[in-house]
């Protein structure tokens, strides 16, 4: 235990709050703090703040905060240990061998398991890679240059090929890997006839990298006729690394643009090689759903990389009821969602291909806000400008309907807006379409008490708080009671620190108290000390200490009394009863 926590002291040392989260987000300095849009979630004005002196961060908008550590877990998806890992790695520390310590055994196993899994991905791209560059590759360089992707692009996806069914087994075998987890991982299949073979054999090769630019996945695209004809992809199942609907292909091109220079427009397209196409278009936010609605999954994924989204898909699919519903996705996890529409039924790479990058451009800066594109929508279903007055008015109802539905959704803003457009194109008035949402507005949800916490439960946050930020006057002799597993290890940690004569870190909170509530954390790292004189945060402390110390002493007493209802004549309770009282009302 003892060197598990003088690594994350080392990490916590080694890593600069306000440095790191720089490193992902932009942060602009405010006073003291440093500021910037709250990556977890959507939002318009940045309420996110980073302190560097207490090496934590805090979102006002959303009550999340924590450590360096706490945000990178959070930020890349990830399990405390990677988190610890990714930021030894950073500062160049050694990572214990003990580093599991944190976590229980099934998750080493895991953990080695991916490793593993990992290295067989990233083999299997090296594979594929250099076939594409040997004498067999041939067939896929041509079709590559055919469909006029260059050379600069093609190493940038590390586009490959699959030579045949048994090469790769072969090499994965002379690598000492285990047949077994190649099949696992998806690289090879297991068939009852032959034995392991290529998964994706006689197809061109497109890696898929996740967020840390890790090898977890292959699409294989046919080149012949009778590839083709047992589907024009192929990718790789399902695998402990890769969920098809959860990733997005090339996420980790646009992260590594955006840690680059600042994020280009996020482009969602459907196909691989719309993106590749884009890519050497100079549109380097572009990434693939691969084919299916968006998920849950990927909208986190994209609101990582910026708050505003195109949505580029092939002819009218963007319309689609499963598409709509994977806007609707986006849209709630706080993305500014637009909409593309790509004319002639193209897909976005045969676009490039007839029309050029400028015009590609333009259909970017054409893109419709997801609730006007919605009511288009409504429009070309609904003809709402017919001739037919039983048409029109039956139509119109029907759009009336739907755009309900659309304005449901806003907030009070956006909606505000909208009421007036819907109004101006439906003839309706504003007020018809204000008393509709509030009639279906549901019954307001009684606002749950938020738990209040008692005066001594108040005293404890506070005197915590202050002996945290090293306060001159702020220690304690003893623990108090402690009816929450916060306060309590919070308690231990101050106490030790206070054993070994060392600082405590404000940061330390989140490591020490890994799984408190936002309100919990809130409740010791938003008292600010500086809205009052030392003189009177002093006092106060006394206080606290005070009642804190009464409580404990009373909790004490009751016990006793308890103690000497089952044995009448002990003495020594009685002494010890007498003695509490006393020293009850001397420090009341
Ligand atoms: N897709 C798939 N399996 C298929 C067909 C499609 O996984 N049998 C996914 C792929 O990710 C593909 C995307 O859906 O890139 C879009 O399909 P499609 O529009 O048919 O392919 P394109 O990307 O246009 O491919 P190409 O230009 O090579 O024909
Ligand atoms: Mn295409």
């Amino acid at each position: 235990m003892a060197d598990w926590s003088d690594f994350i002291q080392q990490i916590k040392r080694n890593n600069d709050i306000v440095d790191v989260i720089g490193s992902y987000l932009e942060l602009r300095r405010h006073g003291a703090n440093f500021m910037a849009r709250c990556p977890f979630h959507g939002e318009k004005t940045p309420s996110f703040i980073v302190n560097r002196n207490m090496q934590i961060y805090k979102c006002f908008g959303c009550g999340e905060s924590g450590d360096v550590i706490k945000f990178v877990e959070k930020f890349e998806s990830c399990t405390f240990t990677e988190a610890c890992e990714i930021l030894a790695k950073r500062a160049g520390i050694p990572i214990p061998e003990s580093s599991a310590n944190r976590d229980d055994k099934a998750y080493l196993e895991r953990k080695k398991k991916r490793d593993v899994y990992l290295a067989i991905c990233r083999d299997t791209a090296r594979f594929y890679y250099r076939a594409y560059y040997s004498e067999v590759g041939k067939t896929a360089r041509e079709y590559i240059a055919k469909r006029g992707f260059d050379e600069a692009t093609v190493k940038r996806f590390g586009i490959g090929y699959s030579p045949n069914s048994f090469a790769l087994p072969n090499y994965l075998q002379s690598k000492g890997y285990s047949l077994e987890d190649c099949v696992k991982c998806g690289v090879l299949s297991q068939t009852t006839s032959h034995g392991c073979v290529d998964a994706l054999n006689g197809r061109l090769i497109i890696p898929i990298f996740n967020m840390q630019s890790q090898v977890i996945a292959f699409g294989g695209r046919g080149l012949d006729e009778e590839t083709i004809a047992r589907g024009k992809y192929k990718n790789t199942s399902e695998t402990p690394l890769f969920t098809k609907k959860d990733n997005l292909f090339a996420i980790n091109i646009a992260k590594e643009q955006k840690q680059q220079t600042a994020l280009p427009n996020l482009v969602v397209v459907e196909g691989y090689m719309d993106v590749i196409a884009m890519y050497q278009a100079g549109f380097r936010g572009a990434v693939a759903s691969m084919g299916t609605s968006l998920t849950e999954q990927q909208a986190k994924w994209l609101s990582r990389l910026g708050d505003t989204v195109y949505i580029c898909y092939d002819g009218d699919a963007a319309g689609q009821k499963a598409t709509v519903r994977g806007l609707d996705i986006l849209d709630k996890a706080g993305l500014e969602v637009r909409v593309m529409t790509v004319p002639e039924k193209l897909d976005p790479d045969e676009y490039i291909k007839k029309y050029g990058a400028e015009a590609f451009d333009r259909l970017i800066s054409d893109a419709l806000p997801l609730p006007d594109y919605k009511l288009d929508l409504l429009e070309k279903t609904f003809p709402i400008n017919s001739n037919d007055r039983a048409q029109r008015n039956n139509a119109l109802a029907k759009y009336v309907k739907g755009a309900l539905t659309m304005l449901k959704a806003l907030d009070d803003v956006r909606q505000a807006r909208y009421i007036t457009a819907v109004s101006l194109k439906t003839g309706y008035s504003e007020d018809y379409f204000r008393r509709k949402l509030s009639e279906n507005d549901d019954e307001e949800q009684p606002q749950s008490d938020v738990a209040e916490f008692s005066p001594e439960e108040k005293a404890k946050y506070f005197v915590a708080a202050c002996i945290l930020r090293g306060e001159d006057y702020a220690s304690i002799e003893e623990k108090p009671l402690c009816n929450t597993v916060f306060l309590s290890d919070l308690y231990d940690y101050l106490l030790e620190c206070k054993v070994n004569g060392v600082k405590p870190r404000p940061d330390m909170l989140y490591t020490v108290c890994p799984n408190a509530s936002p309100e919990q954390y809130a409740e010791i790292i938003d008292v600010d000390l500086s809205k009052q004189r030392h003189d009177v945060n002093e006092r106060y402390f006394g206080e606290c200490r005070r009642l804190i110390t009464v409580e404990k002493l009373k909790n004490r007493r009751d016990q006793l009394t308890k103690q000497i209802k089952n044995h009448p004549d002990d003495n020594t309770l009685l002494e010890e009863l007498a003695k509490l009282s006393r020293k009850i009302t001397e420090v009341k």
